[in-house]
């Protein structure tokens, strides 16, 4: 265990270095022309194709966001996000550009949630997406993958022995397997956190940054235990519905900025991991 804490703090150190150098390297500032990295569409005859991806960077940047679509899953709703944009102006009806307005659940797709979500004094009192702290969206992260056949419970958290000082942790989970985040309709049986689970987390770990695989970071069953669990310290931020498919597990830097929504206790959130 000691060993295992030496070599993972050894591991950020130079995972973190390593992300310093890389971001330092002029070739990645200016990608050459025909780099992979420059390729922002492909025409084919007189059409052109944008270009959607996944990884970045020679296979070093990982977007774990899940594209918003009309389709993306929301916990108030069985049919999805549906139309979320809208053209309050458009070229085809003569104006002068496209200008879209957007129209969004706080908790939809992949999302973060400030302690005003579940308190109703901390919503009073302003902690809202605005007053999350950056440096623990931040920094080096680990991918773990939980036992398939429960939901996230004291003993599930005691089993992953996930060492001190590890502060932030994305937990891949049967979610990710049965691909819930690609399902329009909310779906209540996926896994997430129990109470108990919460509480082992809370009390014998440095965690303060709990990333999940579907919409919610608390199981259905105990959906807001979990939950008040996790955000009355106010200093745990929860990211949800991450999108981990095909990520190998084991330490990465981890990068989520929410929008700066005043007076919002939820945000889209992008989120990526630079290995
Ligand atoms: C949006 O703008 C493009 C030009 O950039 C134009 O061709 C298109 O018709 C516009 N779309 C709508 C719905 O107005
Ligand atoms: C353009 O205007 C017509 C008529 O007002 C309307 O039916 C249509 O939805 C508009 N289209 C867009 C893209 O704004
Ligand atoms: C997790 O809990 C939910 C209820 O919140 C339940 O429907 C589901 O079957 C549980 N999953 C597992 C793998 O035990």
């Amino acid at each position: 265990m000691r060993s295992l804490l030496i070599l993972l703090v050894w591991t950020e150190v130079l995972a973190v270095t390593i992300f310093s150098m890389a971001l330092s390297s002029p070739s990645d500032a200016y990608p050459s022309v025909n780099g992979v990295d420059s390729v922002a569409c492909v025409q084919t005859g007189d059409k052109l194709i944008p270009v959607r991806r996944e990884v970045y960077g020679n296979g070093r940047i990982f977007d774990i966001t899940h594209r918003f679509t009309p389709e993306t899953p929301s916990g108030d709703s069985e049919e999805g996000i549906g139309q979320f944009l809208s053209l309050s102006m458009s070229m085809k009806n003569g104006s002068d550009y496209n200008f879209s307005v957007l129209k969004l659940a706080v908790h939809a797709g992949t999302h973060v949630d400030a302690p005003g979500h579940m308190f109703d004094h901390y919503f009073g009192a302003g902690f809202d997406v605005d007053t999350l702290d950056l440096e623990v969206l931040n920094g080096p992260a680990l991918v773990v993958d939980v036992p398939r056949d429960t939901n996230i419970t004291a003993e599930v958290m005691q089993s992953l022995n996930i060492p001190k000082g590890v502060r932030r942790v994305l937990f891949r989970t049967l979610n990710t397997d049965r691909r819930l985040m690609y399902k329009r309709g909310f779906d209540t049986s996926y896994v997430g956190f129990m109470k108990d689970g919460a509480q082992w987390l809370v009390e014998n770990t440095d965690i303060k940054l709990v990333g999940i695989d579907y919409l919610s970071v608390a199981a259905f069953a105990d959906l807001i235990p979990a939950h008040l669990v996790f955000l009355e310290g106010r200093e745990i931020i929860l990211v949800e519905g991450l999108k981990l498919d095909d990520i190998e597990l084991g330490i990465y830097n981890v990068h989520c900025l929410p929008l700066r929504l005043l007076g919002a206790e939820g945000s889209p959130i992008r989120c990526i991991l630079i290995k």
